[in-house]
């Protein structure tokens, strides 16, 4: 990276100039607004280096990023592009001040090409209304996100947002076919398109999807597109030890010879927090562990006889009852609860480290020992839910009372994360890693591939003004 000058300072005239390109709707200097935008879902108190914006645009093309950029890029401001704002890392969090992209205004649904089974859209498109034009011509966009009812596409995609569906259909980079992107000097170019393979040259696509907005900005995405499943049906599996319902999960594959659309992990403490968010109930509350798994079909006798079939075997591999959810209403009630994990726990604990480690699937019942091991070390304690079938788990540590709960509950993070690096496991499996992880990084990317992502990193922005400071020490 060629030596860092210090970013050019956003004043009165920035603003002004800033209004002349976009037109004076599309910028804000407003405080107010600017606070409101600088921040994510994670408290932005707890991120090292998170910043407010100093100037808000809202470009309405992809002309508007264009002409941003080449300003930001003449006067070396630094550029936040930001999504809805759902994220889990601080990715969209300006570490620098500068320009905050905002892309509400970007939101048209551009075309859905039935021939070649494609979505092209812009980056604030909301992503669950993708999920809802696709399922109208009887397609599916298998991206799906927890956050999908708010979250924006382009945010899914900078982060390469995983979900429920991965086991089955991989992350958001996976449905990604071609991208349109500004890159840090305003110029404008097309990688991939609606083709299904590409080998002419590097793979550009998959590089930046994932890339947290520090490599160019993401402005036309095109998503392939999926025949909907005719039928769903989800299970849930209560079991009297997490060790059973985890020894179960392979099972669904080498036993009953299916791959289920999803399969979720709620343990005991997970479903206590989620009903009492939601003043629900579900069945057997004092399970150790729930599993919920989700099979689709398009003959109903087919699809009845596998949900059987699964059923059958869980109840084999030690679950106390099998409930089975075949219709819209039963469904949503359990997806609500599983959904509603995360938010329950923000709302009962003021103090938690909210983890988002992956390991081999194979490894996923080593970790939950390791898990226990880390409790008693450091005298936490944890929730753990989330995508057990691709796993990725969202196991959440909570410190213990006292004032050297913080201290400990740092600790505990860093004992998981070793355990998770000996297990070929890695820090973040869909939330990513922005200002929250970085500085974790180097626990689990060596010397040559942090050097690696610094000049790739350069190679796109050499004059560092594209989100910066963020993935890893030194960007
Ligand atoms: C989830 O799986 O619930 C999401 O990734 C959100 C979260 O864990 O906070
Ligand atoms: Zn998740």
């Amino acid at each position: 990276m060629e030596e860092r000058q210090p970013y050019g300072s956003v004043t009165a005239k920035t603003l002004r100039d800033l209004a002349e390109l976009v037109g004076p709707r599309n910028v804000s200097g407003d405080p107010e607004k600017l606070a409101a935008y600088s921040h994510d879902e994670v408290p932005s108190a707890s991120l090292p280096e998170a910043t407010l914006a100093q100037a808000l645009v809202f470009p309405e093309s992809t002309e508007h990023v264009s002409l941003v950029m080449a300003y930001a890029d003449r006067h070396r401001i630094p550029v936040t592009p930001r999504g809805a704002g759902t994220g889990l890392s601080g990715g969209a969090v300006p570490a620098c001040g500068g320009i905050l992209l905002s892309f509400e205004k970007m939101n048209r649904i551009l075309e859905l090409d039935r021939e070649n089974l494609t979505v092209t859209v812009e980056p604030g498109v909301v992503t669950a209304e993708i999920n809802r034009a696709a399922a109208k011509h009887r397609l599916l966009y298998a991206g799906d996100p927890c956050s999908g009812d708010a979250s924006f596409i382009g945010g899914n995609v900078a982060e390469n947002a995983g979900g429920n569906k991965v086991i089955k259909y991989g992350a958001t980079g996976a449905q990604v076919l071609g991208l349109e992107a500004v890159l840090a000097d305003g110029s404008v170019t097309w990688f991939g398109g609606k083709r299904r393979k590409d080998v002419t040259g590097y793979d550009f696509v998959h590089l930046l999807a994932g890339s947290e907005g520090t490599l160019a900005v993401i402005t036309k995405i095109i998503l392939r597109l999926l025949p909907l499943p005719k039928h769903t049906t989800d299970l849930l599996a209560p079991f009297g030890s997490v060790e059973e319902a985890l020894g179960f999960v392979p099972r669904i594959v080498i036993e009953a010879g299916l791959l289920p659309a999803s399969v979720e992990l709620l343990d005991r403490r997970a479903v206590e927090v989620a009903m009492r968010y939601l003043n629900a109930k579900l069945p057997e509350p004092d399970a150790a562990a729930h599993l919920l798994i989700q099979l689709e079909g398009n003959d109903p006798e087919v699809l009845a006889d596998e949900v059987e079939k699964v059923g059958d075997l869980c109840l084999a591999h030690g679950a106390r009852q099998v409930y089975v959810a075949d219709n819209r209403t039963a469904r949503d009630k359990l997806w609500k609860a599983r959904k509603a994990v995360p938010e329950a726990i923000v709302a009962f604990h003021s103090r938690y480290a909210k983890e988002d480690v992956v390991v081999p699937t194979g490894s996923v019942p080593t970790l939950m020992v390791a898990l226990e091991e880390v409790d008693r070390a450091w005298g936490v304690e944890h929730i753990a839910y989330g995508h057990v079938g691709d796993g990725n788990m969202h196991v959440t540590l909570l410190p213990p009372e006292g004032p050297e709960g913080p201290e400990k509950l740092r600790e505990a993070r860093h004992d998981l994360y070793r355990r998770v690096a000996a297990l070929g496991g890695t820090l973040s499996g869909e939330h990513g890693i922005g200002l929250k992880r970085r500085d974790d990084t180097p626990l689990f990317l060596d010397e040559a591939q942090l050097a690696l992502i610094r000049r790739v990193k350069a190679a796109f922005d050499p004059k560092g003004i594209l989100n910066p400071r963020k993935i890893v020490p030194g960007n």
